[in-house]
């Protein structure tokens, strides 16, 4: 397959230059003001699915669009399900961008605009290999089927009834995604876990309005004093989740896992660095990529309540409130798990305060085997374009389409991700380094080709 590496390599300065294109998009799904911006932003992937050489349509949802393409070759060859997302992340805050967010530049050798690693180029990668293989053959190694959907950023609410809807259509032997990261710079990695996520808000209501502190504090319960309280006993000194039993159904790492993990380079300075803290903190006996990988959290995201302005004010709030996450690993369940916070919660409620306890999007943790036929193959295109093999690794964050595409599709996924954790995804100066998009284009290219040797099992 020289002929396709070698056009890639030919052809490098337009693909960056059309991947700018679709950066200038400016395709925020969580802002409705952006929403003529997501649906040109559908129409622009329709476009590039159609020049790459698929027979490609936009699917409207209740929400924004998913666009769909395919070709099909043979029914005697695998057949492969991309996913990836073109909605990006809100770009706030605005003033700390070097440059507009959305008038990509490069410097240092990388691409900067929001979307670039998460996951326009990542997403891109993908089309463009396949451009090249129709470009020179004519046809492709395998059956591609490209699900690139427009609400990944804000939680994929339409995304599940797409897939029960359209089984047959989306019928695959496994699935892709590139909205992971390499292990460090130049380490590429195949992802064999993620972690689950729950999501909750609680709410205290105390007087029935802002009270001042001097007349009526002392008599009454704070609401604020309350939230800050019970809120701190979700986490002990020793970083242990202290919900009873919120560890009931956590399956240890084994040996082998264990060992796998200690033998990948970790430079605990250079985390804490790049971090930016002083220090580590987490579960004492675990180390750092165990805690952030195979171990469940509990983390406050945000808190409200009270006067937060200039200078002080002497009241007792009304209300408070605090937006709560908690990861998940195998074999945790998110119902039950929300159902152990809120009844902690609710039992450290002091009297004459009211209790709310909302619950928002869920998933559960995912661990893939690293044996199968599929990351063999991918292993193998990965070390054409990296020069060197993958690591396995596990990650922390989640993305909850995986679990779908298993339970409604019965589909495993390849989590192949060319950019890394340190190019700033959901932050300003979000980038992609110009080499990692290049090589993840020849990995793309080179995967089409090994896939197609896998001997199909369904
Ligand atoms: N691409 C990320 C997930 C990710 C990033 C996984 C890097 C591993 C390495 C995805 O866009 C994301 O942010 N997911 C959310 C999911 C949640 C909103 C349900 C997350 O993990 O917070
Ligand atoms: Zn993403």
């Amino acid at each position: 397959m020289q002929d396709v590496i070698d056009y890639l390599v030919g052809q490098q300065d337009d693909a960056l230059q059309q991947l700018c294109e679709f950066l200038r998009i400016p395709s925020v799904s969580a802002d409705s003001a952006f929403a003529a911006d997501v649906a040109r932003c559908a129409k622009w992937v329709r476009s590039a699915m159609e020049k790459a050489g698929l027979k490609a349509e936009i699917i409207p949802t209740k929400g924004h669009p998913i666009v769909y393409g395919e070709r099909i070759e043979s029914p005697e060859l695998p057949t492969i399900l991309v996913y990836g997302h073109y909605d990006v992340q809100p770009p706030d805050p605005l003033d700390l961008w070097t440059s507009p967010p959305f008038e990509p530049q490069i410097r240092d050798g990388r691409l900067f605009a929001r979307g670039a690693t998460d996951d326009k180029g990542q997403v891109f990668t993908h089309l463009k290999s396949i451009e090249a293989w129709m470009k020179l053959r004519g046809r492709l190694p395998v059956n591609i089927k490209f699900l690139i959907e427009g609400e990944e950023e804000v939680g994929s609410d339409n995304l599940e009834h797409f897939l029960k809807q359209n089984t047959d259509r989306l019928k695959a032997d496994v699935a892709v995604i590139s909205d992971t990261s390499q292990y460090g710079d130049g380490i590429p990695a195949i992802t064999c876990g993620l972690r689950g996520i729950v999501a909750a808000e609680v709410r205290l209501t105390g007087p029935s309005k802002d009270l001042h502190s001097g007349i009526f504090g002392g008599s009454i319960a704070n609401p604020a004093n309350a939230l800050a309280k019970i809120c701190g006993q979700l986490v002990g000194d020793d970083g242990r989740i202290q919900i009873p039993g919120f560890y009931d159904d956590v399956e240890e790492l084994t040996e082998l896992e264990k060992q796998q993990f200690g033998q990948l380079p970790f430079d605990e300075a250079a985390f804490l660095s790049e971090v930016g803290s002083s220090a580590p903190f987490g579960e004492s006996g675990r180390s750092t990529l165990e805690r952030r990988w195979a171990r469940p959290t509990c983390d406050i995201n945000g808190m409200i309540s009270g006067y937060t302005g200039q200078g002080p004010k002497t009241i007792i709030p009304s209300k408070a409130t605090a937006k709560i996450t908690c990861r998940l690993v195998p074999s945790q369940k998110p119902a039950k798990v929300l159902d152990a916070l809120e009844k902690f919660l609710s039992s450290l409620c002091p009297p004459g305060l009211k209790f709310e306890f909302l619950r928002f999007h869920g998933c559960e943790a995912f661990v893939f085997d690293p044996t199968s036929e599929w990351i063999t193959a991918a292993s193998e295109a990965v070390k054409v374009a990296f020069g060197r093999p993958p690591v396995f690794i596990r990650e922390g964050g989640s993305i909850p389409v995986v679990l779908s595409f298993k339970q409604i599709l019965g589909l495993d996924t390849l989590l192949l991700g060319w950019g890394r954790n340190t190019d700033n995804l959901h932050s300003p100066n979000e980038h992609m380094h110009v080499a990692d998009f290049h090589r993840g284009t020849l990995g793309s290219a080179c995967l089409w080709q090994h896939l197609a040797t896998v001997r199909r099992t369904s």
